[in-house]
């Protein structure tokens, strides 16, 4: 038998606990992809932003443990307004998120509603007071499918992200004009970065998500949600990759394709909201039901309407 150490028994002691208490408390532990290995790991389910909310809109569990950021805690109280939907870490935010108010959004829209119809589209990185003034949402595994949903004559509004935006306007012929909001994690990937890694791996596929800058999407053999990267590059013949996103996927990605080689597009890609979760936090907030993420009846009804009609439309 392997010899053990204090700290493998301590972890080990910490997910037999968790598990037994997910299985008490009759809970699911749901998991982004950016979030700690040892979080994914543990996991009921992970995944990219639209898989998470489908699966929080299906389960029969009576607690959802979120693992992952304030806005998708949020969704799964939208759409199941009748389970405990529990953030481990109760700051954990999305700075792009938190780029738009709902009273912004509401001026932003008076302002170009000049004749056209106006058709809000919110990334669901966005509060759920931002969803109760959208029309619908979209993630970017479905932001192409949800732009031609809307009727050619429309104008769409789309918040928060200038980037996804601008994605969409170059793969749609929708009329589409957009907060200037980004995510500062993958806002920042520069040409220079791509071109460098591209020349010390130049056997790699670039594969990229869509927050990335438009100029970066442009060097891009692939733009992806994060569960496409993963499927993309499980299916691919090929057998290296360069990642243009957050870090946490390199987990995912290297796990369930041992023989491939994945490199960062930027080491720096971090999320630090995305990593403020760990085991002690999963275990706390299992014990005490706390800190849980409740959205409001008026603004829960309203928001909820927008991200039901994104989970009607079929994704890719
Ligand atoms: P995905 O929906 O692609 O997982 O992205 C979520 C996110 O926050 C990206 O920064
Ligand atoms: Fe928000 Fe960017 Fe972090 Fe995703 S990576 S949660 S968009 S700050």
């Amino acid at each position: 038998m392997e010899p053990s150490t204090g700290i493998t028994d301590g972890l080990k002691d910490l997910k037999d606990k968790i598990k037994a208490l997910l299985h008490e408390r009759k809970a699911i532990l749901l998991a982004h992809n950016y979030q700690r290995p040892e979080v994914q790991d543990i996991a009921d389910l992970c995944g990219d932003s639209l898989e998470l909310s489908i699966k929080a809109s299906q389960t029969d569990a009576e607690v959802i443990v979120f693992c992952g950021v304030h806005f998708m805690a949020e969704t799964a109280s939208i759409l199941c307004p009748d389970k405990k939907v529990l953030l481990p870490a109760s700051d954990a935010g999305c700075p792009m998120a938190d780029m738009i108010t709902a009273e912004n959004l509401r001026q932003r829209k008076a302002e170009i509603s000049t004749g056209k119809r106006v058709v809000v589209i919110s990334y669901v990185n966005t509060t759920a007071e931002v969803k109760a003034e959208s029309d619908i949402c979209c993630t970017s595994a479905n932001v192409i499918q949800v732009a031609n949903s809307v009727d050619p004559s429309h104008q769409i509004f789309m918040t928060p992200d200038k980037n996804l935006a601008q994605y969409a306007i170059e793969h749609t012929n929708r009329n589409i004009v957009y907060w200037e909001g980004f995510c500062p994690v993958h806002n920042n990937l520069t040409v220079a970065q791509i071109r460098e890694t591209k020349a010390a791996h130049p056997e790699a596929l670039f594969l990229a998500h869509p927050e990335c800058p438009p100029e970066v999407l442009a060097l891009a053999d692939e733009v992806k949600s994060t569960s496409g990267m993963i499927a993309y590059a499980g299916n691919s013949e090929r057998r290296e990759f360069i990642i243009g996103t957050e870090i946490g996927i390199l987990h995912p990605l290297s796990k369930s394709n041992p023989e491939k080689s994945f490199f960062p597009a930027d080491p720096g890609m971090i999320c630090s909201d995305m990593k403020k979760i760990g085991l002690r936090e999963i275990l706390r907030a299992l014990e005490n039901l706390q800190p849980e993420v409740k959205v409001p009846k008026k603004i829960r009804e309203k928001a909820k309407g927008a991200v039901d009609r994104m989970l009607a439309i079929p994704s890719e």
